[in-house]
């Protein structure tokens, strides 16, 4: 006869350290110097024993940075094995001196969990601080892009050098940058070299180079205060956004800084709620929440931050204005035509 698996599948399991080991390891993962803690044995004996055990694929190992921790991995074993532990099991935990083995584990478990727990009692005072050391100070910001849906085709408009756009890359289906500025887009083209999904295009806000409903999202920032109309531009935005799309705009608050107005052009000194409502209520936007944004370490004036949506039944209602208007431009042509006067063009709605 030969010799059946069985017999060294279960001999693996007939040494008491190798069961008492897997006891442990089967409620914590733990390193080598856990397991003599609890276990109270020399490391070389333990050593050892893991050695035999993961050779015989009972044990999943994970690392973590020099130090290795253990624990029972009962995918690595056939069913039978698995059954075959399962009576052991039964049995090694019955016996009076693994309740010990249970104890000093759970103790050791302790151990660990008042190691961070006093590390943030004493460090209350300097956590933000060491946060910020460690991993800087926008980290978080950043990391809820992620709740954005990884779909959505942005527009930033007026993208400048394209910082915004090679934030958001990485966590949306699409950016599209535009820009009148033909030196910005060089520049954004060099900083917007390894993300994939960015396209840029050179155009006007008043003329968006965008087909109708293009865009999930529009983004309007530090650019508002440069454009003479801003309503014509959002009337852009309005179309080129899909129903239910949304637009989202920073720019300053009102302020009496009249240097920017030489030194960059600005056209606006700022905007109040009244204005951007006004502006937005003009191009069939619905705004919703204006948020003054707190102050940084810029030297600029106080910024806000504005959502407003592209909602369908306002899209209705300016088409029917619309439709309204051309009929009434095409009765009025007619009548001018009766009498011989020049043609009028097609009225304009924003
Ligand atoms: C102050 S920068 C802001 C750039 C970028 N949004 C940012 O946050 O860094 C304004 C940008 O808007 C662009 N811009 C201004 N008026 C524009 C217009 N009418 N059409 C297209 N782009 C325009 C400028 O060329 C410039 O790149």
């Amino acid at each position: 006869m030969t010799r059946p698996p069985i017999l060294d599948q279960v001999a693996v399991l007939c040494d008491p350290t190798r069961a008492r080991i897997l006891l442990v390891l089967e409620r914590h993962e733990l390193t080598v110097g856990e397991i003599c803690e609890v276990l109270v044995l020399p490391q070389s004996t333990v050593s050892r024993h893991l050695k035999h055990l993961l050779d015989q694929g009972w044990l999943g190992v994970r690392h973590e940075g020099t130090r290795r921790f253990y624990r029972l991995d009962l995918d690595g074993v056939s069913p039978t094995e698995r059954r075959v532990w399962m009576l052991v099991q039964e049995g090694v935990a019955a016996d009076p001196s693994s309740a010990h083995d249970l104890e000093r584990l759970e103790a050791a478990m302790e151990r660990r969990r008042e190691r961070s727990k006093s590390f943030f009692e004493g460090a209350a005072e300097q956590w933000g601080e060491l946060r910020r050391e460690l991993f800087g100070s926008r980290f978080d910001l950043l990391a809820l892009l992620a709740l954005l849906e990884s779909d959505l085709v942005v527009g930033d408009l007026g993208c400048g050098t394209g910082e915004l756009a090679g934030t958001l890359a990485p966590y949306v289906g699409k950016v599209i940058g535009i820009d009148s500025s033909r030196e910005m887009l060089a520049s954004a083209r060099r900083n917007l070299d390894s993300c994939g999904n960015v396209e840029l295009r050179h155009g006007g806000l008043e003329h968006l180079p965008l087909e109708n409903g293009e865009l999930d999202v529009a983004l309007l920032l530090l650019v508002l205060h440069h454009l003479p109309d801003p309503a014509r531009v959002l009337g852009e935005v309005r179309r080129s956004l899909r129903p239910g799309g949304r637009l989202l705009v920073v720019d300053m608050l009102p302020h009496n800084d009249e240097s920017l107005r030489e030194s960059m052009g600005h056209v606006w000194m700022g905007f109040g709620r009244d204005d951007l409502a006004e502006q937005f209520q003009q191009a069939g936007l619905s705004l919703g929440a204006v948020r003054a944004l707190p102050r940084g370490e810029g030297q600029g004036p106080q910024l806000f931050v504005a959502t407003a949506f592209c909602s369908e039944g306002r899209i209705r209602a300016l088409e029917q204005k619309r439709n309204t208007a051309t009929v009434a431009a095409g009765r009025l042509a007619a009548d001018l035509d009766a009498t011989d006067e020049p043609e009028l063009a097609e009225p304009e709605i924003f």
